[in-house]
């Protein structure tokens, strides 16, 4: 069966960049990017410049990706150092969750006492989930807090065996937890590095074989929830730097990477879909809209070249990888969006896929 249809396909981890550095990426350049991997909506990160941290920063950052984005959407609120927590009240009806750095990259969110961590927590009431950065130890101390407090909470790009191993156990505890994995951890290694240089620099870092295998296996077991692809685009020359930018592209290569994962019968193919549709749904409590979806040519084999993306990055570290599963046609709410070669929406199209403007 060459073609297939995914209902609702949604990136819930992607950093659109634009504000002061569309030098990067911009609204317009990767919801374009995000159509052409197939998906519906993408959640954009608050570690933009200026984070959004703030009741004034978030309204600004929504009126613009507003009038910007091709596909539909929806804005992280950034849990700061400095407690900003009194904003929550005002700003949790406009955002799909609350984003918690809590080890170090890309931007000025880095949260690094466990006090500061439970503020948020606590302060932290609505029925939208807290997304944590969190890694190693880290893991471990967030897992205590979502134990506390009970509150829904999703763990982003989870790299390693002794990670998964933790959250493995803090499930079968019944906690409110949900795990995302992102491709460059599932098809590249620290073996690679050498070849990539700074262009497979990441957070987190590419690891070891075997925690590769763990990642897999979990995702066997039905432990992993979803595929994300932590859309981190830096520019070539912020990537070549001396101390490279964090950070790779992934919204036009993850479903053909992980369609090429289900050729080689490394996962079955409902579970692939589930992981980049419903699963994301149910964990964001989002409602599918009817006349939304995406039809995949899975015969259609390509290789991945960055000139080919509409990423305004322009590259990829999976750069020369044979994949297969080809978008060939995007629907939102009834509008034919992509044909396989082009966006067919205009900038401001896409939609807050939670609650209003401004
Ligand atoms: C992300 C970025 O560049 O914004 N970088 C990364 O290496 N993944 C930030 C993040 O997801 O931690
Ligand atoms: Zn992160
Ligand atoms: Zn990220």
């Amino acid at each position: 069966m060459p073609r297939i249809k995914i209902h609702g396909m949604i990136d819930p981890h992607t950093h659109l960049r634009d504000l002061d550095w569309s030098h990067k990426a911009t609204f317009e350049s990767e919801t374009k990017a995000a159509i052409a991997g197939g998906y519906w909506a993408v959640f954009d990160m608050p570690n933009t410049a200026p984070s959004t941290i703030d009741d004034a920063r978030l309204t600004d950052k929504l009126a613009r990706i507003n009038m910007s984005a091709h596909c539909d959407w929806g804005l992280y609120f950034g849990a700061s150092q400095t407690d900003n927590s009194a904003e929550y009240e005002r700003i949790a009806a406009r955002v799909c969750g609350l984003k918690m750095y809590n080890n170090s990259t890309t931007g000025d969110l880095f949260i690094d006492s466990s006090a500061m961590r439970e503020r948020h927590y606590r302060a932290w009431t609505t029925n939208r989930l807290i997304a944590v950065h969190a890694e190693g130890e880290t893991v471990a101390n967030i897992i205590d807090l979502v134990r506390k407090y009970r509150q829904p909470t999703h763990f982003l790009h989870i790299s390693s065996e002794f990670e998964i191993n933790l959250l493995t156990e803090a499930k079968q505890d019944g906690l409110p937890i949900t795990i995302g994995v992102c491709p460059h951890h599932l098809f590249l290694t620290e073996e690679d590095l050498p070849a990539l240089g700074g262009y497979g620099r990441m957070k987190p870092e590419l690891k070891r074989k075997t925690d590769q295998r763990a990642l897999w296996r979990a995702i066997r077991q039905g432990v992993v929830d979803i595929i994300e692809s932590d859309h981190a685009p830096h520019t070539r020359a912020e990537k070549e730097a001396e101390a490279p930018a964090f950070g790779a592209p992934g919204l036009e290569t993850t479903l053909p990477l992980i369609m090429q994962a289900v050729k080689d019968s490394r996962l079955p193919l409902q579970r692939a879909c589930d992981m980049l549709s419903l699963n994301v749904q149910r964990i964001w409590r989002i409602t599918p809209l009817p006349k939304t979806y995406t039809v995949v040519d899975t015969d259609l084999s390509t290789i991945i070249e960055g000139r080919n993306l509409l990423t305004k990055c322009g590259w990829s570290p999976f750069e020369g990888m044979r994949v297969c599963g080809k978008v060939i046609e995007v629907w939102i709410r009834g509008h034919q969006v992509y044909d396989g070669e082009n966006v067919l929406s205009a900038p401001g199209f896409g939609r807050n896929l939670f609650g209003f403007v401004a």
